[in-house]
């Protein structure tokens, strides 16, 4: 039973990272219809938001696979002038906006339904972040996606990533893996780590200069 447990368990995984996007859409669905995610309701001491308020330099933020609404609602409203969130699931979504609603930030804080591996903004930004989504970006397409982004950063904007590498003390692989890609390919301008609370590592980067910045 536990064999099969396991199997299932890791089947779903694998469909919601590398799924069809239809059916991640669904499977995230699924998941914020639960209360499994429902500890994202308070996660105000998360290291992530040390770096968010200093990069963000009180411009736009936008926040791929945003969940359902901890970063916009917990950053300090001071820190930022606009703010993107985009996430697969629209049952996320949903809970962000009235979240956003509740608190007020109505003003700044917009949410759209998208697919992270190739989602096209409206504008530039000064931060784009992958807050504990960029596990769902496959390790061979890391340096694409983020390519991809590079051309919706602000000219001093930076990509901040926020991962946890270990889990019950032992070194997670692919976090790690996707880590050393971004080291590779990227400038790292500032790193973090953080072992207590929600633990975590946050990397501050941005494309190696000069990089072809497309005109809007
Ligand atoms: C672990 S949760 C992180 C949520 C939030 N960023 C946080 O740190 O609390 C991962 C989020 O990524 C979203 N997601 C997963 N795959 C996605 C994809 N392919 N496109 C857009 N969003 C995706 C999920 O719906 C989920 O909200």
């Amino acid at each position: 039973m536990y064999i099969v447990d396991r199997s299932v368990r890791f089947i779903r995984g694998a469909l919601m990272s590398y799924g069809p996007s239809f059916l991640k859409r669904s499977l995230w669905d699924q998941e914020y219809s639960t209360s499994k995610w429902n500890f994202n309701d308070n996660t105000t001491s998360d290291i992530v938001y040390g770096y968010l308020e200093k990069w963000a330099k009180k411009g736009a933020i936008m926040d791929l696979g945003c969940g359902s609404g901890n970063t916009s609602n917990e950053i300090a409203e001071s820190a930022y002038g606009q703010y993107l969130g985009v996430d697969i699931s629209e049952v996320a979504l949903a809970k962000a906006r009235k979240r956003t609603q509740e608190n007020g930030r109505t003003a700044k804080n917009q949410f759209v339904q998208g697919e992270l591996l190739g989602f096209s903004p409206p504008q530039k930004f000064d931060v784009i972040l992958f807050r504990e989504s960029m596990y769902h970006v496959p390790l061979n397409k890391v340096k694409s996606v983020l390519e991809h982004y590079a051309d919706y950063l602000k000219p001093e904007g930076v990509f901040i990533v926020r991962m946890s590498k270990t889990q019950d003390g032992k070194e997670k692989w692919r976090p790690t893996a996707m880590f050393r890609v971004i080291e590779k390919e990227f400038d790292v301008v500032e790193e973090g780590e953080c072992s207590v609370g929600f633990g975590g590592t946050v990397m501050v980067f941005r494309p190696k200069s000069p990089h072809p910045i497309k005109a809007s």
